[in-house]
């Protein structure tokens, strides 16, 4: 049967000249008393209502203003106006909801998205936000449908949880005890196992570890849930909650892995150019438009839709890290101590090394493999020389790391020995042990960082403008 009810982007998709029509929707803009730019959130288009002011009340005319919630009935039909093919000559208008301006904290002209952050209950009814969201939707879709395809199994895997996948300490604690008077054990300490679940829990810093088990039974999973670090980062790339993709695949290595990312980022990007096209083309007018006024050096080398078209056309680029270092010590800003952080085999490399690698050196997407063991996590599957291990980081222009991943550990007796080098606690992870022990398989695996996903396909220059509700160090508002 379907749904009856049409959204605008249902009526400029499908509905024919002449026939009658009932939308709702914000009013973008009302210009000379008689043009309402109606927006109801389904497409980047607003639909044009003509009204005829002289057969309405004034009263409702003047209720007809910026936002506010107006419902038009009318007749569909061709439009001699430019810039739209059809429009509603409407018979009826009702007002929805009154949108008061003088208390409204929007305005009806360009705001930063500072102020919109403070406003995020209303940010997403403006062009820019709203065309980020039906993106953030449509990436979510096609992640979603690229796995199926592949047969890549949806797994959901636990928020709560008592293991440290990344080994690095960054975790928001669960509990339900009382924090000003714990229980304590005789001698002082904390009685977790009074605790909710009996012992210490916090949210999930990554899907992975579960995820593997899911790989070494349906062969290939994925999970894409939120994630939650508590590290005290403030930069355009970090938030404390974001949502991860973690696709996981048994008989998999690093190559396999590399292929997988490779493919899946590019499918993803030809999805976005192929159903998102209107959201995209305004995007990418917003950036020029913002960089008029900027610097040249400031300047994007390249605009949105072309920098989209320009990774789906050409290969990553791969290079060991290794090779990376000897790359980066040979580079003009190396010898003029233009970095500001050493470049050293054993240190990370830090997004201003990133950045060289992708947007001066190569010039396109580089996946950095094959890193030192000791600034990796402990499930990384170590290489012959004993020195690194089986790593992949696929960093993008404009972004830096958008995946990291790995071929997994899969021998018993070398992960118990890697576990015990870098202080990760056995005696919880012993069903993980166990399955390198009964009926082991290489696997590999990534996660992609889904809002820096979304930051690249849409250009937002800060990540907390891809997510709706962005939790930050001292922000957690609505
Ligand atoms: O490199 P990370 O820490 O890898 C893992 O968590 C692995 N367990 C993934 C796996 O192999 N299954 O994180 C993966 C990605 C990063 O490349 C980045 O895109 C994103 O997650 N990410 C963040 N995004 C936003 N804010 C943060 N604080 C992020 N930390 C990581
Ligand atoms: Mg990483």
């Amino acid at each position: 049967m379907g749904l009856t009810k049409k959204t605008i982007a249902d009526v400029l998709q499908t509905a024919a000249t002449g026939e009658e029509v009932t939308v709702s929707g914000w009013v973008r803009a009302f210009r000379n008393q008689r043009f309402i730019a109606l927006n109801d959130g389904s497409t980047a288009q607003s639909l044009q209502i003509v009204i005829e002011p002289e057969k309405m009340d004034e009263a409702l005319l003047k209720r007809i203003g910026f936002h506010a919630c107006v419902q038009a009935t009318g007749t569909l039909a061709e439009s001699p106006g430019a810039g739209q093919a059809v429009e509603v000559h409407a018979s009826e208008i009702v007002i929805l909801g009154d949108n008061p301006l003088s208390e409204y904290p929007l305005q009806p002209k360009r705001m930063t998205m500072e102020f919109l952050r403070e406003n995020a209950a209303f940010r997403l009814r403006t062009q820019t936000l709203s065309s980020v969201f039906r993106l953030r939707h449509g990436l979510g879709h096609a992640i979603h449908k690229y796995f199926h395809e592949n047969r890549f199994y949806y797994l959901h895997t636990p928020i709560i949880t008592g293991s440290d996948a990344e080994g690095a300490g960054e975790m928001f604690r669960v509990t339900t005890l009382d924090i000003e008077n714990p229980p304590r054990t005789e001698d002082g300490h904390i009685d977790w196992k009074k605790d909710f679940f009996g012992h210490p829990t916090n949210l999930t810093v990554s899907g992975q570890l579960q995820a593997e088990t899911g790989a070494l039974s349906l062969g290939r999973v994925y999970t894409f849930g939120p994630t939650f670090r508590a590290e005290n980062s403030n930069t355009p790339r970090h938030l404390a909650e974001f949502w991860m993709i973690e696709p996981e695949a048994a008989f998999f290595d690093l190559k396999d892995d590399m292929d997988l990312a490779e493919d899946f980022l590019k499918y993803l990007i030809r999805y976005a150019l192929e159903y998102y096209a209107d959201d995209l083309a305004f995007l990418d007018k917003r950036i020029q438009q913002e960089e008029r006024n900027m610097k040249k050096e400031d300047r994007r080398p390249m605009g949105l839709l072309e920098t989209l078209e320009f990774v789906i056309a050409n290969p990553f680029e791969r290079i060991t890290y290794t090779e990376a270092i000897r790359l980066l010590q040979n580079s003009k800003p190396y010898k003029k101590g233009r970095f500001q952080f050493p470049v050293e085999w054993g240190r990370d490399l830090q997004a201003e090394h990133e950045r060289w690698l992708v947007e001066k050196k190569f010039d396109r997407p580089v996946i950095v493999t094959d890193y030192p063991k000791d600034i990796k996590a402990f499930y990384m599957r170590l290489n012959d020389d004993g020195k690194t291990v089986a790593a992949m980081d696929v960093l993008f222009p404009g972004i830096g790391e958008v995946i990291g991943g790995s071929q997994r550990e899969e021998r018993y007796d070398t992960l118990l020995q890697r576990m015990e080098e870098m202080n990760i606690p056995k005696e919880e992870m012993q069903w993980y042990l166990d399955l390198r022990k009964f009926g082991g398989a290489p696997h590999a695996g990534f996660g992609l960082g889904f809002e820096r996903m979304v930051q690249f396909v849409t250009g937002m220059s800060n990540i907390r403008d891809v997510i709706a509700f962005p939790r930050y160090p001292g922000h957690a508002e609505f």
